[in-house]
């Protein structure tokens, strides 16, 4: 009887408690914050993670074992302006990039002795890993036989579409890469169709060692990647319908739009000081941690340096150091780090020049300032052309850098109250949600592990072969018939007509 008991418990505890694995793609912390958050609320709940991340936990935590892989993958951050811009800023070589350090770091993972060992002790329910760049990560749920849970921390990559049955329609939707967020003109349909179509396929070109390294690490008999990423359970998405324009969106993608946001904390007294006492308020400026501001080129920190000058306001400028730069304004404050979500909540600031990265968008959103945009690469023209669009906010293009544009711009937003009013107005619908983002994650977890991998809610689209999808096969049916049609009438009419003419040619 208590062996029964002892089993039934065992049973329910282990479906109450889930063994997780989960494996960080690439060693960017924009990315990771959102995977930390995901992971965070299912050991809350009290669920047991076992992580492979480049990036440690800050206190030990009886049910999160980590896995570190810091001293094997490079580190994206403070890289030089003319990488950042030659490299990322066409979208192919953004995503040859990302691919290669995922791939770099499924390598890293599956030799690595500790995680084989990992992998041998512990019986794993599920496997959490982030879409980016490859599918070479799908293969350790496809090894163990237990469901993949995905997450992607940025807005919806054009590349992944097709998989989910989440189509970016050219007609009406752009793809991440472009830089308005939807097509208006003919020439913008047609780009948005030939950007979808080209980086699509470029994704399926350089990612086709996914398969062979699944196979290598894991056995021939292992599925193709493109079958790995059909089987996906759930997508959790760092985005909300709030902001970005409808898109389809397939039922087992879950929108976490702000999961990595965290509660306030008070501010350091050095930067609190200077913001309370700045008499016609902040200017926040951060083009992230992935480009290196002190290479930026030096017409352009120029402009900035007097454009700011210019201005009445205190500038909050994140800079690699923390001693004064070169010509310093006397109004700009820099700071190697700044708690950026906390100090753009402040009252105080009244602009935040970003990069639009998907994080600090959120955050800017969430926080309820107006946003200069100053775009570098990839997904972040879109991002920020969305708060263009919103009207909250403006946008300058570093190839053709001014600085009387860059101050008219800062002036406008600030002088002008319907950026303000538009950016609150957009963070109260941001806020107005039915659960937060951590009981979804909590919820659809938990309902992935109670339906075995809750595979009924994806689309049966993602199985049905291209010309089904399209229903090519019955519109050539329909051309064939229209046209044979066509022929039978045309012939009977001139049957007609010829022996009229007969008819008549005989009766006279
Ligand atoms: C660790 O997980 C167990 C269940 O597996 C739970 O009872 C315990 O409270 C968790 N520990 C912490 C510190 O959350
Ligand atoms: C799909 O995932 C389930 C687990 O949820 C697994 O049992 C099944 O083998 C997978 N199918 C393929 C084709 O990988
Ligand atoms: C910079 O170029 C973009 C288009 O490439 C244009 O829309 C914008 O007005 C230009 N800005 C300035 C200051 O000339």
């Amino acid at each position: 009887m208590t062996r029964i008991y002892w089993l039934l418990f065992g049973l329910i505890s282990r479906l109450n408690a889930a063994e997780i694995l989960a494996v960080s793609p690439i060693a960017a912390a924009s990315h990771w914050n959102v995977m930390s958050s995901v992971l965070e609320a299912l050991v809350a709940r009290g669920h047991k993670i076992t992580v492979v991340s480049p990036f440690p936990r800050k206190t030990p935590h009886e049910n999160y074992t980590h896995v570190d892989i810091s001293k094997y993958v490079p580190f994206a951050i403070a890289q030089p302006w003319d990488k950042v811009i030659g490299v990322f800023k066409p979208p192919t070589a953004c995503l040859k990039f990302l691919n290669e350090n995922q791939q770099h770091t499924c390598e890293t993972t599956y030799n690595l002795p500790e995680f084989r060992q990992v992998l041998q002790s512990k019986r794993f329910d599920v496997v959490i890993t982030e879409l980016l760049a490859s599918r070479c990560d799908l293969y350790l749920a496809s090894h163990l036989g237990i469901p993949q849970v995905t997450i992607m921390s940025s807005q919806m990559l054009t590349w992944y579409q097709d998989y989910f049955d989440s189509p970016s329609i050219p007609s009406y939707l752009t793809p991440l890469n472009s830089p308005y967020p939807k097509p208006e003109t003919f020439f913008q349909r047609f780009w948005s169709l030939v950007d979808y179509s080209s980086i699509s396929l470029y994704f399926k070109h350089i990612d086709s060692g996914a398969t062979q390294m699944g196979r290598k690490y894991f056995g021939d008999d292992q599925p193709d990647a493109e079958a790995l990423l059909r089987n996906v359970s759930i997508v959790f998405m760092n985005t909300h319908s709030s902001f970005d324009l409808h898109k389809p969106m397939a039922t087992n993608f879950v929108e976490v739009g702000g999961i990595h946001l965290k509660p306030q904390k008070p501010l350091p007294i050095d930067i609190q000081k200077v913001i309370d006492n700045a008499e016609h308020g902040v200017i926040y400026f951060n083009l992230g941690s992935v480009t290196r501001m002190q290479d930026m080129p030096i017409h352009i920190q120029n402009a900035i340096k007097e454009g700011v000058a210019e201005l009445p306001q205190t500038i909050l400028w994140k800079f690699e150091t923390d001693e004064p730069m070169d010509g310093q304004p006397k109004n700009v404050f820099t700071k190697k780090w700044f708690p950026q979500y906390d100090v753009i909540r402040h009252p105080n600031v009244k602009l935040f020049i970003t990069h639009g990265g998907n994080s600090g968008t959120i955050e800017a959103i969430s926080a309820g300032v107006p946003v200069l945009g100053f775009p570098l690469y990839f997904d972040q023209p879109r991002n920020l052309k969305l708060f263009e669009y919103w009207g909250s906010g403006l946008y300058v293009d570093y190839s053709n850098f001014t600085k009387e544009d860059f101050v008219h711009k800062i002036k406008r937003i600030i002088s002008d109250q319907k950026f303000k009013e538009n950016a609150v107005q957009l963070s109260r619908r941001f806020h107005d949600r039915p659960s937060s983002p951590q009981d979804l994650v909590v919820y659809w977890m938990e309902y992935v592990l109670r339906h075995g991998g809750a595979h009924h809610l994806k689309s049966h689209a993602v199985d049905t072969p291209w010309m089904q999808y399209f229903m090519l096969d019955f519109m050539g049916l329909a051309a064939v018939a229209i046209l044979s049609l066509s022929y039978f009438f045309y012939s009977v009419f001139m049957f007609f007509k010829k022996s009229s003419f007969l008819l008549k040619y005989k009766n006279e």
